[in-house]
């Protein structure tokens, strides 16, 4: 098999991508080693920023989204109970944020895939990719017990964090940069309405807490937790006392209680590698940077990559120059850098950490007590959180 951009992982990085350049005319195969069923039952996060809401919607693939999303035009602090918000639209001249679960916006690319004629591997074994630094690079996997092998012009590894992509960088190029938090997040979903009609992100002496949801009947909410949390210690009754109690009592009077069906731990982790392109490989999304879930990064950033990505090699299709192809490293880098330091930020002034002493925990109650008091400091969260403008 023959085609231009062999693109590894059918995530949305992956997939994004294929759409990307299926409207371009450049053809690509997408290489995924698990099934749709699989990629579309992982819950993740549910908040889109504008820009990715503005990329759905170029590519016709933002009905659905646009019925059932809900749009948020703010987003709530709290402090030991105290809510104040942040008015996004205000702040950043009309931006706004869409929720909308990661499991709904794969199922529409999934659809949408199939309709258009993107042409998907599922359950390919043991995925290599070959010659990635030389002119002729190929990926090979097994289907049911078959070899397989898919030559191409450009990979892009768009496999998550444990795939095979970004060890083919040679470890004598590749830097990365890290910080494992020491907390997770305790997650629940639950058939019942939110709390409240936009988010909460609670800073409480106890640990973080978020409140948010899917839609005005499903609700999904997060309290930190420490790493070595066992599920079993946390019937639901035990999760709404706590996530109540840090929440504070005006909003825990709106926490709707009700029978968790999805129910899971989460580590928090800061990493990026550097470069993101090798050779004839380009690494896009969580193959190339991880952020912590506080203002909900993740998925935005693979957009955003795999936006860089097309226009890239759509450039490069059309007038044979690479100068885009050169330039996507730091352009990506450069955005990636700004979403990882709001991320750690955010994650800074509104969790518990181990090490910290009642200076520490006053110093984060006096950033958030200037934040509720700044034009200034609201409009930095307000346009981070609505999404940096794709440069
Ligand atoms: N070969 C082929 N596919 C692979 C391989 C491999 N060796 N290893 C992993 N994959 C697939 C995974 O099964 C997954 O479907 O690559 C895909 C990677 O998807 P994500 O992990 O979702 O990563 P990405 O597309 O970059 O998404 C970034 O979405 O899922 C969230 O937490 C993620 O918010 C982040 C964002
Ligand atoms: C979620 O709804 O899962 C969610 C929302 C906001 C975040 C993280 C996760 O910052």
């Amino acid at each position: 098999m023959r085609t231009k951009i062999a693109i590894i992982g059918a995530g949305p990085a992956g997939l994004m991508l294929a759409h990307l350049l299926q409207r371009d005319g450049i053809d690509a195969v997408v290489v995924e080693s698990r099934n749709r069923d699989y990629i579309e039952g992982r819950v993740r996060a549910g908040v889109l920023e504008q820009t990715t809401v503005n990329l759905l919607e170029r590519l016709g693939i933002s009905g659905r989204m646009c019925r059932e999303g809900l749009i948020h035009t703010g987003t709530n602090l709290a402090i030991d109970g105290e809510l104040f918000r942040i008015d996004m639209e205000a702040l950043t001249g009309g931006s706004t944020v869409m929720v909308y679960g990661q499991q709904e916006v794969m199922r529409d690319l999934f659809d949408d895939a199939a309709e258009r004629g993107i042409k998907i591997i599922f359950e390919a074994e043991g995925v290599q990719l070959h010659e990635v630094d030389g002119s002729h690079p190929f990926v090979t996997w097994r289907e049911h017990g078959a070899e397989r092998r898919l030559d191409c012009d450009f990979i892009a590894g768009c496999d998550g964090f444990h795939g095979v992509s970004r060890p083919c960088i040679p470890e004598t190029i590749r830097k990365t940069f890290e910080r494992v938090y020491p907390f997770g997040w305790l997650g629940i979903l639950a058939e019942v309405p939110p709390a409240n009609h936009e988010l909460i992100y609670a800073n409480h002496e106890r640990g973080f807490a978020l409140a948010s949801m899917r839609s005005a009947t499903r609700s999904r909410y997060y309290i930190q937790c420490p790493l070595d949390e066992k599920l079993e210690d946390w019937p639901d009754e035990r999760f709404w006392d706590e996530v109540s109690l840090r929440l504070g009592p005006a909003t825990a009077a709106h926490v709707v209680r009700g029978p968790a069906f999805e129910k899971s731990i989460a580590p928090l982790r800061s990493f990026v590698t550097e470069p993101m392109r090798h050779g004839r490989l380009f690494l896009a999304g969580d193959a190339a940077h991880i952020v912590p879930p506080t203002g909900a990064k993740g998925l935005n950033l693979a957009v955003a990559d795999v936006t860089f990505l097309a226009e890239a090699l759509a450039a490069y299709y059309r007038s044979g120059s690479a100068l885009g192809i050169d330039h996507y490293s730091d352009r990506a880098l450069a955005r990636v850098w700004k979403a990882e330091r709001f991320s750690w930020w955010f994650t800074s002034i509104t969790h518990r950490f181990p090490e910290m002493d009642g200076f520490a925990r006053k110093m984060q109650v006096a950033e958030l007590n200037y934040i509720r008091g700044s034009r200034a400091a609201q409009t930095m969260l307000a346009e981070n959180y609505v999404g940096l403008p794709l440069q």
